[in-house]
C-alpha cells in the first residue's frame, strides 16, 4: 500500500537516514519543507510498517525529486518504481511539466531505477556532494 508522506513520518525518515541514507536532510529541514507547502511524498507500507519512501519539492512548473529510499530487505520488489510513479503523478497534478533529480554518479541501482522510470540524463554537477562526488542530473517529462 502507498500513502501520502506526513509530518508524523519525519522521525522514521531521519532514522532511515541514520542507517545508510546519506542525503543532507535532517528533521528541522523536513519540518520546514512540509511547512512551506510545496513538499510532498509517499510511503510504501507492508502490513502497516513503513518500508520505503520518496519525496519531492515543487519549483514553479517543475518539481525536484529530493530523496527516495527502500529498506534493504524490501529492495528489488518494485517499491522504488511505484514511489517514483506516485511522485510523478502528484507532481503532474500540482502543475509540474518536468521532474528533475540529482543522483551520485556511482549509484548504479538508483540510476537504473530512474532510467527504467523514463528519466534521461540532463547534465552533471561537479562536486555536488559533500565528499566531492559528481551528481548526474536527470529529468523526466511529465
Ligand atoms: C535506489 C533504490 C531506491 C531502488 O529501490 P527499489 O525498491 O529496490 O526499486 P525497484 O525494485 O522498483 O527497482 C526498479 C529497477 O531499479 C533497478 N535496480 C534496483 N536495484 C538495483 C540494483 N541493486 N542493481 C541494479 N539495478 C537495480 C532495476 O532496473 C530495477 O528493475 P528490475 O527489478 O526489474 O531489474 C534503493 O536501492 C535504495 O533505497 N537505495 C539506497 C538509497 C538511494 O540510493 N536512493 C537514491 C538516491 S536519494
Amino acid at each position: 500500500m502507498i500513502r501520502a508522506l506526513d509530518t508524523k513520518d519525519i522521525p522514521f525518515i531521519v532514522s532511515a537516514r541514520n542507517i545508510d541514507f546519506c542525503d543532507g536532510w535532517n528533521g528541522a529541514m523536513l519540518e520546514s519543507a512540509f511547512a512551506g507547502g510545496r513538499f510532498f511524498g509517499f510511503v510504501a507500507e507492508d502490513s502497516g510498517k513503513a518500508v520505503a519512501f520518496a519525496a519531492a519539492d515543487m519549483a514553479a512548473d517543475t518539481a525536484d525529486l529530493e530523496f527516495i529510499y527502500t529498506f534493504p530487505e524490501y529492495r528489488k520488489k518494485g517499491l522504488g518504481t511505484s514511489l517514483v510513479r506516485a511522485v510523478c503523478d502528484a507532481a503532474r497534478g500540482r502543475g509540474a511539466v518536468k521532474l528533475f533529480l540529482e543522483v551520485r554518479k556511482s549509484n548504479l541501482p538508483a540510476l537504473a531505477l530512474y532510467e527504467k522510470a523514463g528519466f534521461v540524463k540532463a547534465g552533471e554537477r561537479a562536486a555536488y556532494y559533500g565528499d566531492g562526488e559528481t551528481a548526474t542530473v536527470m529529468v523526466k517529462e511529465l
